[in-house]
């Protein structure tokens, strides 16, 4: 999959270099055009924000550079386009399971008081926020946005089948885990989980997802 990242931060992105998505690009799998919005402004001092027509507090994203950088980054027309956005679809697995199809997508992130609502829709922008709370810019919006799709990309992770048993697939939390030592500060590991009874272990882990659920995000049932 090829993601387009349209921002005015690009260094921010130098953070999925490491990890799992650095390895995902290192493989190919994923590739990463992190482009800067200002490279585009037509204006002498290279300004991509302006005041807001009808007053207020703040600067709002120009049309301009974005238009340009959007018709540079998807020439053909065949990325999904998508503003990261407080006003957005709230995104959820259902979505970046259904995002993580897609063959190309282009990402835009917003600063300051946000973008001129004209280049949005000149541009066809859908537009997906990452919760009911505002952060500063999209760039952490888009880089949550993109690990959570390359989980779900062949390759990428080292089981993908694992995607399957985590929190939300199936509507419930995934069940606790536990790992070496048995013992820690008197605390022991739930024993059906060392008896090797691989029926007993799925129906216990079953139990206590839905228990967890019921407590912790009955919604989601
Ligand atoms: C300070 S916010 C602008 C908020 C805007 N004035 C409003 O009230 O809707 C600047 C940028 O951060 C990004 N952003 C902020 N909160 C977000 C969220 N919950 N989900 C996705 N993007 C968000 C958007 O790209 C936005 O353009």
């Amino acid at each position: 999959m090829k993601i387009n990242v349209l921002t005015l931060f690009p260094k921010m992105f130098d953070a999925l270099k490491e990890s799992l998505l650095g390895k995902a690009q290192e493989k190919n799998l994923i590739e990463l055009n992190v482009i800067n919005i200002r490279d585009f402004s037509k204006d002498k001092h290279k300004k991509c924000d302006d005041t807001t027509f009808g007053g207020g507090n703040g600067m709002v994203m120009t049309c301009q550079p974005i238009y340009d950088a959007v018709n540079f980054a998807d020439k053909d027309k065949t990325c999904k386009r998508i503003y990261l956005s407080p006003k957005g679809k709230k995104l959820d697995q259902k979505e970046v399971i259904k995002l993580s199809s897609e063959k190309d997508l282009l990402l835009l992130c917003g600063h300051y008081e946000g973008i001129d609502q004209r280049v949005l829709d000149l541009c066809q922008f859908s537009e997906i926020s990452i919760g009911d709370y505002i952060v500063s810019g999209g760039e952490i919006p888009a880089m949550v946005l993109i690990d959570a799709i390359a989980r779900y990309i062949p390759g990428v992770l080292h089981c993908l089948e694992s995607v399957n048993e985590e929190s939300f697939s199936d509507n419930l939390l995934e069940y606790p885990q536990y790992t070496k030592p048995v013992e820690f500060m008197g605390l022991i590991v739930p024993e059906v989980l060392v008896s090797g009874h691989h029926k007993k272990i799925q129906e216990w882990r079953k139990e206590q997802s839905i228990a967890l659920t019921k407590r912790q995000r009955p919604d989601l049932m």
